[in-house]
């Protein structure tokens, strides 16, 4: 189809040339947006009036099969009545914008931490996709941090140290650190995963760092010394010349690749603006299209 993609920071994240994505059902268009995806890890589409139906209907045509068990499920009762899609609103089911103390908005305060989708699930989350319908009139923007540029930029000591190294990741270990509490019931629904610190795509072969505010330990490390190597990755991954700031406008659907970025929201006056997008996120599962 012939798109084009223009840079938005010097090492990773594009804005894709106008194309309505509710129209693309070809292959050849989808592989070259999957192909982008390798390259940029974050792909800006802009002006796309994405109906719910219409963002689900696209994620399962790009990438097979949608990530359901989200740590939300378990809090509080989706207000789409459709777990794979994600409410990323700081409004309850009539619209009205959550009062400051109120349990989802808590909940929802753990996506200012740097973390990536769906990690603490087995198999994790590939791509989400973010689509905004009701946006502040004030900043109220996501960062995105590229994972390969920060692995990359590792010197070969801690390369090596890296080696095999897996994590444990919990949505739970990642709310309590904010004081986020849970029941016992709700914690047993949520266990939690075990990942690799690297992955390797396994189509460019590039690797990256797997990290997120839901790393709770080393597996087979002392936890001490398994969170301070995992807030060191971190810290390290989450500097300014890895990172991309996206300013939110109506319409706009980001795609990012979960394993290969991290992201945050930041913060803004949540309780007097309305700030409502959905996000649909893929699981990490061999696809192959019909
Ligand atoms: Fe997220």
């Amino acid at each position: 189809m012939g798109l084009t993609f223009r840079h938005l920071q010097p090492r990773f994240a594009a804005e894709v040339s106008p194309i309505d994505l509710r129209r693309v059902i070809d292959r050849g268009t989808l592989d070259e947006i999957r192909a982008a995806m390798d390259e940029f890890a974050v792909l800006v589409f802009r002006d796309q009036p994405l109906t719910d139906d219409e963002q689900l209907a696209f994620a399962q045509r790009f990438d097979g099969t949608l990530h359901t068990k989200t740590g939300a499920s378990v809090v509080k009762r989706n207000r789409f009545g459709n777990e794979a899609l994600t409410d990323v609103s700081n409004v309850d089911e009539r619209g009205e914008i959550l009062k400051t103390d109120d349990r989802r908005r808590m909940y929802s305060l753990g996506n200012r931490l740097w973390h990536t989708d769906a990690s603490f699930q087995d198999p994790p989350g590939r791509y989400s996709t973010l689509s905004a319908r009701i946006v502040p009139a004030v900043a109220a923007d996501t960062e995105f941090a590229d994972m390969r540029a920060a692995y990359d930029a590792l010197d070969a000591e801690t390369r090596q140290r890296l080696e095999g190294l897996r994590a444990h990741h919990s949505i739970v270990h990642s709310r309590k650190v904010l004081g986020f509490e849970f029941s016992g019931e709700e914690e047993e629904k949520l266990p939690g995963a075990i990942h690799p610190v690297v992955r390797t795509n396994p189509r460019t072969r590039r690797r990256s760092l797997y990290l997120a505010s839901h790393a709770s330990r080393i597996v087979d490390w002392p936890v001490p010394e398994g969170r301070l190597l995992l807030r060191d990755l971190i810290e390290h991954a989450t500097q300014p010349q890895f990172v991309y700031r996206h300013s939110w406008r109506v319409g706009d659907l980001v795609i990012w690749d979960n394993l290969a970025t991290m992201h945050r929201g930041r913060p803004f006056d949540d309780a007097g603006h309305r700030r409502e997008l959905r996000r649909v996120t893929t699981l990490d599962i061999d696809f192959s299209p019909a």
